[in-house]
């Protein structure tokens, strides 16, 4: 290889390159967002289903329509969808557009890195759109939800204050897309009154990331809802009701993917799924009864995505098979591979693999390879012992553990590699933890002893 470090090994940039032994799987995701199909991606944990998911993302063309709710003037109740198009958009946002467009550059820097272009490790400046740097492969913000139901830690908008003519002014910095546009407190009333005036709201904006993932398999986070007004539709005090309306997850997804980990923990509202990928459009009610707000619906809201789903196999029985057969019927299921043939290049792709976990933790020390190669004989016995078969295991969660803890070990001796003798510390300690695992909750370790279990009762490698 001509290195003697993990330093020295190029790491793809492309994300869905650094997807390693899952070629098929990979293959198949690609398809599914060129052909609009849907894709269940069956495996073990931690052999990239997720990884899969999210590496595709930059492949879906970007939505062509915004999604509106309007104030019905026959019944306040039942606010109305309206979908504008590209060009609708364009011209009106000429008309009205208030605020300044302003360079990432000339931000303060919290902004930048709230809204999510500037990256905390590199400080480099890059689309706000890809939460990946391009630049040092940091994490720019999570995928990940919060209590509010954000899909991302990345902010739409922050405040910030400057002083203009000695006095202090409060400024507000709105993320559009890959762009930020600067409000003076003047301008934010201004646009507030133009969204009353024309009695309408942006559900689904133009501008928008169109891979969506619903962790949290909420009814409310999947299908939307309608916020509770302790004033209800008080005329005076009350919030409209148009204004009440909050998309879920398969709105947000019009257009692009929707991507659901761990499909089976949906229970019972992978019916309303189903319903909802037949009928491309979901109507939008209260999930409480007792709300205030139990008495607005929305009707016909558009949600017409591509559904990438993923299980562990255990958990097949707990699909509803109406769904499978949906996604059969427009799409595939793809089994993933425990175990990849051993030979020089899947060798290569081992290493690459170690060299993207040390870079993507970003806390531990670069490894000699010759510490590697006690990794790479790991994956061989794990083959071995968890899948019978021999190559080298794609379980790359548990190799993952073991890189990690090493390099922690490395740092904790002010070590400025990872050596052969921190990797097999590691091990020696992350034996100990499978065997507490398989002994406590039984929920991770005899996950994968389960898998091992069922494939020995198999012969083929598909489900279809
Ligand atoms: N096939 C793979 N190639 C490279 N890295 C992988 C692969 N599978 C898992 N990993 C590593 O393990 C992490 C967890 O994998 P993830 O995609 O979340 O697994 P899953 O969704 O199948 O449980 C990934 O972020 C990545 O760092
Ligand atoms: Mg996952």
């Amino acid at each position: 290889m001509g290195c003697e470090t993990t330093k020295d090994i190029l790491i793809p940039k492309n994300p869905i390159d650094t997807v390693i032994g899952q070629e098929r799987a990979v293959n198949y995701a690609k398809i599914c967002v060129k052909q609009k199909r849907h894709l269940l991606l069956i495996g073990p944990p931690g052999t990239g289903k997720s990884m899969i998911a999210q590496s595709i993302s930059n492949l879906i063309p970007k939505p062509k329509e915004e999604i509106v709710v309007t104030h019905n003037e026959k019944n306040e109740n039942k606010p109305l969808i309206k979908i504008k198009t590209i060009t609708e958009i364009k011209k009106n946002k000429k008309k009205e557009k208030v605020g300044t467009y302003i360079d990432p550059i000339y931000v303060p820097y919290f902004v930048s890195e709230a809204l999510g272009f500037k990256c905390k490790r590199c400080s480099k400046l890059s689309n706000a759109e890809e939460w990946v740097c391009p630049y040092c492969g940091a994490q720019k913000y999570q995928l990940a939800h919060d209590i509010l139901g954000l899909k991302t830690t990345r902010k739409d908008s922050i405040d910030s204050t400057r002083i203009t003519n000695g006095k202090e002014e409060r400024i507000i910095f709105k993320r559009e897309g890959n762009r930020i546009l600067s409000l003076t407190e003047k301008e934010e009333k201004k646009v507030k009154e133009i969204e009353l005036k024309l009695k309408e709201k942006t559900l689904i904006p133009l501008d928008r990331n169109p891979f969506v993932q619903a962790i949290g398999a909420s009814e409310t986070e999947l299908l939307g809802d309608i916020q509770h007004d302790p004033y209800g539709n008080h005329k005076k005090i009350g919030t409209p009701s148009y204004l009440r309306v909050l998309p879920g997850a398969v709105h947000e997804a019009h257009e692009g993917v929707l991507y659901l980990d761990e499909l089976s923990s949906l229970g019972e509202i992978q019916r309303y799924l189903l319903t909802a990928m037949q009928d491309k459009k979901f109507s939008i009610t209260s999930k409480n009864p007792t709300s205030s707000g139990a008495s607005i619906k929305v009707e016909n809201v558009p949600c017409d995505f591509i559904l990438i789903a993923s299980a562990n196999i255990n958990d097949l029985p707990n699909i509803l098979p109406a769904l499978r057969n949906r996604i059969r019927g427009q799409g595939y299921e793809i089994l993933f591979d425990t175990v990849m043939e051993e030979n020089e290049e899947n060798k290569k792709k081992l290493f690459q693999f170690i060299a993207q976990e040390i870079k993507k933790d970003g806390k531990i020390p670069d490894m000699n390879l010759d510490a590697a190669e006690i990794i790479i004989e790991k994956s061989k016995e794990l083959a071995k012992k968890i899948d019978n078969e021999n190559g080298y295991s794609l379980r790359f969660r548990i190799l993952n553990g073991i890189i990690r803890m090493a390099g922690d070990i490395a740092v904790s001796e002010d070590a400025e590699l990872i050596d052969k003798t921190h990797v097999k510390k590691a091990i020696e300690e992350n034996k100990t933890i499978e065997e507490q695992l398989s002994i406590k909750h039984s929920n991770w370790y005899s996950t994968e002893m389960s898998d091992f279990a069922f494939k020995k009762n198999q012969t083929g490698r598909e489900i279809l």
